[in-house]
């Protein structure tokens, strides 16, 4: 017997066997994108549905998903694809579009109506030239610039676990750590973040502003302390706040980089915890902040020594995503040119399948800082791939295509440690897919 799945944002009916699929499932069979960070095993809640008709038509929740959804406060509406299965008709939406609203997800485990102590990393980012900028440009011109710049310095908060906490003018405000996690990953999240923002601009300057005459530059300040995190305000307007020393702290350490000329300032209580035999510190200060007695040590982070992985990935995805369309095009017409049996493999058109794989792609580089997940979900994309006629053969070919599709890609912002840093995480994202298909010959 068969039923209907609706997914109401695409307007898109699809049919599937009634008892014998998860929702998940559908969506994967039907190549619509449908985020499920843990590979469809309850663990995140990435697949996260509305019901808008049909909730009869689904089995009950079950203890994993019951535990979720409680510890969330879902209301009754919203259940885990992967856990729910198709009895009959359903009507659906996806709530869950990109990675990036993965990590806002983070404000559902804060406290509601109270503030309960966290410890946190505080990144307080302010644009100089700023007023510079609003005197030459109109308001129109401004908001664009605004837009832009909140949402590429933006970016590297949430690719780090972050949450953007407020945009203050010309200034923002990221926290990391709300939801858990050791001191030293969120100190370093936060510090990689910086890093990102700092490439992110002199993204923007050299491309979007090189017509403007201006060159914006910025100043970063991260402390990392015991502050109040939980949702206030009044009862028909709570927010999501961050309050506390460590905070105001964080905001005065930024003041300091106009005084030094630092791009980042730490203080050493992020120093102590972050991993920092990794980084390359400059100057260190010990200064006096407005509105404190004592004097603090400060330092001025410069970069990684070695290759950062995770950074040299953030900073190219974003251009590889600006325009899927096209590396898709690329990527396929390469690859079809160097393994011409593998056309025969795909069954959906390209254009779909490059639309899938970058979003799969987006997914595993967010996923990389919370990577618990990530390992469940590419041994689950392994399997697919096993079952779609992939043999172990095909994923160097993919690999070596990929990465030589970077530099047509990237154009001017290439750079042969992206081009590293993709090649060590093909080689761990191939090698978990590998695993996963390894694992379903065994058992069969
Ligand atoms: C970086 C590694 C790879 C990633 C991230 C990736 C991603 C994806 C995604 C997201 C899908 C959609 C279906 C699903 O989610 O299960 C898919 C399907 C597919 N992939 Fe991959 N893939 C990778 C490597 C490969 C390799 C090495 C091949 C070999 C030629 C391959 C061939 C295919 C085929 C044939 C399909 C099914 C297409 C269809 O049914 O029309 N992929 N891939």
């Amino acid at each position: 017997m068969k039923a209907q799945v609706l997914y109401t944002g695409i307007n898109q009916t699809v049919a599937c066997d009634v008892g014998a699929v998860s929702v998940l499932d559908v969506s994967i069979e039907n190549k619509i994108p449908h985020l499920h960070e843990c590979g469809g095993n309850g663990k995140c809640s990435t697949c996260r549905i509305r019901i808008l008709e049909g909730a009869n038509n689904l089995n009950p929740k079950t203890n994993l998903e019951k535990e979720m959804s409680d510890k969330r406060r879902w209301d009754p509406s919203i259940r885990l694809a992967c856990q729910c299965y198709v009895k009959g008709d359903i009507k659906i939406q996806r709530l869950i579009w990109s990675s990036a609203e993965v990590n806002k997800l983070q404000i559902e485990m804060t406290p509601e109506d109270k503030a309960e102590e966290r410890p946190i990393a505080i990144l307080f980012c302010d644009l100089r030239n700023f007023t510079r900028l609003s005197s030459v440009n109109g308001s129109f011109d401004m908001a664009y610039f605004l837009n832009r710049f909140y949402t590429s310095l933006g970016e590297p908060i949430l690719m780090n676990n972050g949450i953007i906490y407020q945009y203050v003018g010309d200034e923002i405000v990221g926290v990391f750590g709300t939801s858990g996690g050791t001191r030293q990953k969120n100190c370093m999240d936060a510090i990689r973040a910086a890093q990102g923002m700092h490439y992110a601009l002199e993204r923007l300057n050299k491309m979007e502003l090189k017509d403007f005459d201006v060159k914006l530059e910025m100043g970063i300040g991260i402390n990392y302390g015991l502050a109040y995190v939980g949702h206030l305000g009044h009862p028909t307007h709570r927010q999501f706040s961050v309050i506390g020393d460590p905070v105001n702290v964080a905001s005065r350490i930024q003041g300091m980089t106009k005084e030094t000329g630092a791009k980042t300032l730490i203080s050493k209580a992020v120093y102590q915890n972050a991993n920092n035999e990794t980084l390359v510190i400059g100057d260190n200060y010990s200064c006096l902040l407005s509105g404190k007695e004592e004097r603090f040590d400060l330092f001025e982070v410069i970069g990684f020594k070695e290759l950062d992985l995770q950074l040299e990935l953030q900073d190219s995805l974003h251009i590889l995503l600006q325009d899927e369309e096209r590396f898709a095009t690329i990527f396929y017409e390469k690859l079809f040119e160097v393994a011409p049996f593998a056309r025969n493999l795909f069954r959906s058109n390209i254009r779909e399948q490059g639309r899938l794989l970058t979003h799969m792609l987006g997914g595993i580089v967010y996923s990389l800082a919370r990577p618990e997940y990530l390992v469940l979900g590419l041994k689950k994309l392994g399997q697919n791939h096993n079952r779609y006629g992939v043999k172990e053969a095909h994923y160097p070919i993919v690999k070596n295509v990929f990465l030589d599709t970077l530099p047509d890609v990237l154009g001017i912002m290439y750079k042969p440690s992206i081009r590293e840093a993709w090649s060590q995480a093909l080689d761990f994202v191939l090698d978990t897919m590998k695993e996963g298909a390894n694992s379903l010959k065994e058992k069969s």
